[in-house]
């Protein structure tokens, strides 16, 4: 198509795409990539255990190559994430003899590492996942029970917050989680953010990743995600949207389940029809929403392939394995 999802979506708010290094080199992904979107996060190539893997050894190969292709090619950048309790390598909790670090060395190896990084790409990435993922999907607890939270304690987030800011004031800065329009994770994500808000804590938005399936989210959901984060003024974007085909309760009966693993004509029309209500309840708060990111590029990969049910493909995206648009996309664009 000689417009794009960018193009379309000009007078609402940036369409991203999360990317691997090897999307970025030359070839139909990186055409694709400049084609459609106006923005982009590095899917896994920013976070602590690629780019950390050892204290005081940073690898930046990767997370350059994203960056720098950003750069040339005019799109914004993303960051995606500085705190995380997954792929956060096993030495930043431990010393040389294996021992669990006090509060005080795990704060100072935080800081370290954030203002390195952010520093790195200061005035090339806008905004940043700061603390990814850090409220629990279920129970009544605002606080996972990660390493962070529990060498630290609870304030382990506004410190992550508060290096941030010093590493780069004039990036924003976003709490990032899923399974946001579940209502009981949804009030406690508030109750996290609020309390953020009063101490007056640097933060500028919040991410809400949007792994959802043809099943869900319900409009209402949606709607009522979007006007209760805004509420806290706080930024709204949608940071990993993507629209898996089998719904969650197949997932519960995962590995014994009968899926072939095809993209059926219904899948097809039922993802369009989602698809269409998310980007109209998208575009009706436009007020609210400053970026909307798909994770991942096309249907050739996901990350949702094999996860969670091993053996079993997804097809979550606008773009099909050869790259061509899909009833989805069509869906989104015509407006
Ligand atoms: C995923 C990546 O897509 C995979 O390649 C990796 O193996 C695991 O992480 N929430 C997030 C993302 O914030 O960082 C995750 O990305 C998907 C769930």
């Amino acid at each position: 198509p000689e417009k794009g999802l960018k193009d379309y979506y000009k007078a609402y708010f940036p369409i991203g795409v999360a990317v691997s290094p090897r999307m970025v080199q030359p070839g139909p992904d990186a055409e694709l990539i400049k084609a459609q979107f106006n923005s982009m996060t590095p899917e896994n190539a920013m976070k602590m255990g690629p780019v950390h893997p050892e204290e005081n050894r940073y690898n930046w190969k990767d997370a350059d190559a994203i960056a720098d292709f950003a750069q040339q090619n005019n799109i914004k950048l993303r960051g995606h994430t500085l705190c995380w309790h997954n792929q956060t390598p096993r030495w930043f909790f431990t010393d040389s003899t294996g021992k669990t670090v006090s509060r005080e060395v795990l704060l100072a190896r935080l800081k370290q590492h954030i203002t390195d990084v952010m520093g790195r790409y200061k005035g090339k990435i806008y905004a940043w996942d700061v603390v990814n993922e850090a409220v629990p999907d279920t129970g009544t607890g605002i606080y996972r029970k990660s390493k962070f939270y529990e060498i630290i304690g609870e304030d382990y987030i506004e410190k992550a917050f508060q290096y941030a800011h010093e590493a780069d004031p004039s990036a924003q800065l976003f709490y990032n989680d899923y399974n946001t329009e579940n209502a009981s994770k949804r009030n406690r994500i508030y109750q996290l953010l609020k309390s953020l808000k009063d101490k007056k804590v640097p933060i500028n938005g919040v991410g809400l990743q949007a792994h959802w399936s043809i099943y869900e989210p319900t409009a209402q959901e949606l709607e009522e995600s979007i006007n209760k984060f805004a509420s806290l003024g706080l930024k709204v974007q949608f940071t990993e949207v993507d629209v898996s085909v089998y719904p969650k309760e197949h997932e519960r009966r995962a590995r014994r389940d009968t899926d072939k693993s095809e993209f059926t004509p219904d899948m097809a029309d039922k993802q369009a029809a989602h698809y269409k209500m998310l980007f109209e309840v998208f575009r009706k708060h436009r007020d609210k929403i400053t970026g909307v990111t798909f994770w991942n590029l096309t249907d050739r990969y996901s990350w949702l392939d094999n996860f969670p049910v091993p053996g079993r493909k997804d097809y979550p995206l606008l773009f099909d394995q050869n790259g061509q648009p899909k009833k989805a996309y069509e869906s989104v664009v015509k407006f």
